[in-house]
């Protein structure tokens, strides 16, 4: 997806970081309660220290959910983040992404028009109605309105067990009944666009191989024979995380020789090799608390972006070792564009009675993907 951030003006692009850092400050004191930044724990440091809420994609949505006051919100994370956060915040609530080229490359492999023609195709060979789509956090507001309008739910790193457990009614409520007016419980799960996450919840629930799909949307059919879906209870999109994609069990494998002792954490991104071989896998938010809950004198591997293990091998450097699982830097490239120059743009534009970067989903997108959301809010 194209979105076209034009360059700043030299008065930000070109001033050094302890100017831009003072300028944020004091844009930020000016408006006061009328603002709120949010940051996803990849952010930068120079940019998440001035978030008054950080946290995982799970968490930064519930915040957005649940304050009502300000009239800003500037989200240092990524689109679909904002998108999601708009959707959630009352009308009177503007939502502003610092740069609008940060997007994701995993949201962008899955388009709403690619989903909808998977959808027909299957169910040309099931009960369509018998399918539940679950979509990840990290999607287009348009796929989110589709999965609410089928019946489905957002799911994010921390929640998508228990969001697979109410999709395919583990939990009992509903199992095989006809219609599903509040969704969930169905009998297969399209899950869309990390295969991934959708693998690793699979087989944490007791699923098999045998019992999954991986889904390529540049295939009819997404390259399955009729009796792949028929015997498939999950239904993977070929998406990825090409920040967690990278991890390999070449690494884990090399840490553990130089650290038999040692801790492996990694994001539920990482593909199922890895996951396997780890100590503990968990969202960003269950990695910070996970190395904080390991033993003083631990060297702990942690497979994740590069600014959030940089974070944890400070903060923890004083009785514990926290290195990158890949040695090589690993960053999230869009995550990245949010930097100081583009925060005090937006903030000094809001002082100066201007709202850039605006990010808006309009109707009914909108109030289809809050389905999608709420369910999730409501589930999880
Ligand atoms: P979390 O849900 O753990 O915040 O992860 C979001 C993300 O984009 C990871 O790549
Ligand atoms: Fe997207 Fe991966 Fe970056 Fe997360 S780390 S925002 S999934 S590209």
């Amino acid at each position: 997806m194209i979105r076209l951030q034009s360059p700043l003006p030299d008065d930000y692009s070109r001033a050094p970081d302890d100017e831009l850092s003072r300028r944020v400050r004091s844009a930020k004191q000016t408006l006061g309660e009328r603002l709120v930044i949010l940051g996803h724990h990849y952010q930068r440091e120079e940019v998440i220290e001035f978030a008054d809420a950080r946290g995982d994609s799970f968490g930064l949505s519930r915040f957005a959910a649940d304050q009502r006051d300000a009239e800003f919100v500037v989200f240092c994370g990524v689109h679909f983040m904002a998108e999601s956060a708009d959707i959630l915040t009352a009308p009177h609530q503007q939502v502003i992404l610092p740069d609008l080229n940060a997007g994701c490359s995993m949201a962008d492999m899955a388009d709403v028009d690619g989903v909808e023609q998977i959808w027909d195709e299957l169910s040309k060979v099931t009960d369509i109605e018998r399918v539940v789509p679950v979509t990840y956090m990290n999607s287009a507001a348009a796929l989110k309105a589709f999965v609410g309008r089928n019946g489905g739910a957002v799911c994010t790193s921390s929640n998508a067990r228990s969001i697979l457990r109410w999709a395919l009614g583990l939990d009992g409520a509903g199992v095989g009944s006809m219609p599903r007016p509040d969704g969930g419980a169905g009998d297969k799960v399209l899950f869309f666009p990390d295969q991934h996450l959708g693998r690793n919840t699979g087989f944490e629930l007791g699923y098999g191989a045998a019992d999954m799909r991986v889904v390529n949307p540049r295939l009819a059919l997404g390259g399955l024979e009729d009796h792949d879906v028929k015997d498939a209870t999950l239904l993977l999109w070929k998406g990825h995380c090409s920040v967690h994609q990278r991890f390999s069990t070449v690494h884990v494998e090399a840490f553990r020789a130089a650290h038999p002792d040692g801790i492996v954490i990694v994001h539920p991104e990482c593909s199922h090799e890895v996951v396997e071989l780890a100590d503990q896998v968990g969202s960003t938010d269950y990695i910070i608390k996970a190395v904080a809950a390991a033993p003083a004198g631990s060297t702990i591997a942690v497979g994740t972006e590069i600014h959030l293990v940089d974070r944890l091998r400070r903060q923890h450097a004083a009785d514990r070792s926290v290195v990158s699982l890949d040695p090589l830097v690993c960053p999230c490239s869009t995550m990245f564009r949010i930097d100081l120059p583009h925060l005090a743009w937006v903030l000094e534009g809001l002082v100066a009675g201007g709202v850039r970067n605006r990010i808006t989903v309009d109707e009914p997108i909108a109030t289809q993907a809050r389905v999608a959301l709420e369910r999730m809010l409501a589930i999880a």
